[in-house]
């Protein structure tokens, strides 16, 4: 069973216990009906403060196929919040009839205060520009499955690494392992936070340049990680128009990249990937997005403490 009671940040567990939650998925896509009872009588909530279509599913998919049953708000102004509830009351009412939350909110540190709260498992589902540490174990379970390997990658990240949450929680948990590189493709407005180059990167030695042209680095990537220039980030919408098209990877750009590269993306897409590449074999998108059910089924049984 894992030590830790809430998933918050992607360094909440260990290597060793995301390898335990890697296996348990792999048994979980193997033999789903030896687990389909597991959940019986569980109830998850999922307090949704922002859009999503994949997390929220994929959780409320995730405990439906474990037996269990879900409850929870896609709109936060359908329940009281929108009388002005604050989060610590909201979840220690919820934890009266839940077994465990997920929590996605625009505020940073939102699901970490939340957690602090109770003693129900909170799992974050993505809090601001911040982490969003289940997408992390989807991305590695999709990398480990590919590629065999979490380690001795070069990863190319690409668009909007200052907002994007995905990419921060990628780059910190890939670090723990040996030997990766990352390639960070991005305008100039939208690097790469200094806190991740000086306290993941820097920190721990980990090999990294910056680019600004895609076309100049495809060929040296084991995996391309694409990423959506996010509207909802922005406070001023003519700096969202000049960057939003930044990047748009076409077949003519898959060319110039290895026969064995993987294309990942966390999606929604906008732009950033034509609709042609997906017919690609190296895009692993929706495969991703479906390898992401899986693994929110072995951590719901692994917070749970049901095996
Ligand atoms: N990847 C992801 O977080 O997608 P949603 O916003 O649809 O949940």
């Amino acid at each position: 069973m894992l030590k830790t009671r809430h998933l918050i940040d992607p360094m909440d567990f260990t290597v060793e216990e995301l390898e335990e939650v890697f296996q348990l998925a792999g048994q979980i896509i193997s033999n789903p009906r030896e687990f389909s009872h597991i959940c019986d009588g569980k109830i998850l909530a999922t307090l949704f403060y922002e859009p999503s279509t994949r997390t929220r599913f994929s959780f409320e998919a995730a405990m439906l196929r474990l037996g269990g049953n879900v409850l929870g708000f896609s709109e936060p102004n359908s329940s009281s919040v929108a009388k002005g509830e604050s989060i610590s009351d909201t979840i220690r009412t919820v934890a009266c009839y839940a077994d465990i939350a997920v929590m996605r909110h625009p505020k940073e540190g939102a699901p970490r205060i939340a957690s602090m709260y109770t003693d129900m498992p909170v799992i974050n589902a993505g809090d601001g520009g911040h982490q969003h540490p289940t997408q992390t174990l989807t991305d590695l379970l999709t990398i480990r499955n590919v590629k065999g390997r979490l380690s001795g990658l070069t990863i190319g990240a690409c668009g909007d690494l200052k907002f994007g949450r995905t990419v921060h929680s990628l780059i910190k948990a890939l670090s723990r392992y040996d030997n990766n590189r990352f390639v960070l493709i991005s305008p100039e407005e939208l690097k790469v936070p200094y806190y991740i180059i000086n306290e993941v990167l820097a920190k721990n030695n980990i090999e990294f340049q910056a680019a600004e042209r895609m076309e100049d680095v495809l060929d040296t990537l084991d995996i391309l990680y694409m990423t959506r220039v996010q509207k909802e980030r922005f406070f001023n919408e003519q700096d969202y128009i000049r960057l939003k098209d930044s990047y748009i990877l076409d077949n003519d750009k898959m060319k110039l990249a290895p026969s064995n590269m993987i294309v990942l993306h966390p999606l929604p897409r906008v732009n950033e990937i034509d609709y042609e590449v997906d017919n690609d074999p190296r895009a692993y998108y929706f495969k991703q997005a479906q390898n992401g059910m899986y693994v929110r089924m072995a951590l719901i049984i692994k917070l749970l403490g049901l095996v």
